[in-house]
């Protein structure tokens, strides 16, 4: 197993980290080192993202790239940086924890194993989503459109959304989300379906989309097979792409905002008919 590392200017750090999540969706840890951020990406040799693109991702915020060699007990490690993550206010909180990590008694929980798929509950843009669904009345039938490791589709089951579908273009996504939905013992379908390939989006009443920039323009312009959202959540946003993406939900699909929530550098919107 190796471990990549790129080390990048603070101030370009969000922007670095939107371009690299397009590289490598299973997503990249964060390390913290004062006037640098390093992000890094683990993988077998023919596995890792390529160096070229990776540096052309982040541009000119590179400051370094590293490569080391990880330990046999390098999964224990990755473990170990998987902690709970509580999300919403008192009352209405929701934990989402690794299933390597003890139960809380009393606690509204959802167990991720996040294993290849993005989404272990803790990066802003997942966590800004499940603020805002947390705030939704739950009910009736919801898409969730990039499902990673199913956290998102997950929480709505366990919330009162039904049936709840997942799709992503990954096989690992789609896997995931399948093992944790039975983990957790709700219904979630999940199966692949690539949104710049196979045509119009999955709707549903309630549609939550935790992608970048670029495929939520592409989903408000081509719109949504089947049901109409009359509510969307879309995550997965810089500050300063809010409001271009906002304006494409209107005019694409008649959705308009109602609420913004800020993480970091991160965005997301509720967007309701
Ligand atoms: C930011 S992750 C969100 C994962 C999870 N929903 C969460 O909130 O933590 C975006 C997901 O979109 C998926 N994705 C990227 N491009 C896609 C495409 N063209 N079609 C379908 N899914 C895609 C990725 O595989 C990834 O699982």
């Amino acid at each position: 197993m190796i471990r990549l590392a790129l080390r990048v200017r603070r101030e370009e750090a969000e922007v670095a980290l939107a371009e690299l999540l397009e590289l490598a969706p299973s997503g990249v840890e964060e390390v913290d080192r004062g006037d640098v951020v390093e992000y890094a990406v683990y993988g077998a040799p023919g596995e890792l993202p390529d160096l070229p693109g990776l540096r052309a991702a982040v541009g000119g915020a590179l400051v370094d790239v590293t490569t080391e060699e990880i330990p046999d007990d390098w999964d224990e490690r990755w473990k170990a940086f998987h902690q709970p993550v509580d999300v919403g206010p008192p009352g209405r909180r929701l934990r989402v924890r690794p299933p390597w990590h003890p139960a809380r008694a009393g606690a509204r929980e959802v167990v991720i194993d996040p294993a290849q798929a993005f989404g272990t509950g803790a990066h802003h843009t997942t966590r800004l989503c499940l603020e805002l669904l947390l705030e939704l009345e739950p009910g009736g039938a919801c898409t969730d459109l990039g499902c990673g490791s199913g956290v998102l589709a997950i929480a709505a089951a366990c919330l009162g959304w039904d049936p709840v579908l997942g799709i992503d273009h990954d096989r690992e996504s789609v896997a995931a989300t399948l093992g944790n939905a039975a983990v957790n013992g709700v219904r979630v379908q999940a199966r692949r379906h690539d949104l710049l390939r196979a045509g119009r989006a999955p709707g549903a009443p309630t549609v939550l989309a935790n992608l970048l920039r670029p495929l939520l323009l592409h989903v408000a312009a081509e719109g949504f097979a089947g049901e109409r959202p009359r509510t969307l959540i879309a995550s997965g946003l810089l500050a300063h792409e809010a409001d271009e993406v906002a304006a494409a939900f209107a005019d694409g699909t008649g959705l308009t905002e109602r609420s913004r929530r800020h993480g970091g550098e991160w965005v997301a919107l509720l967007l309701r008919r």
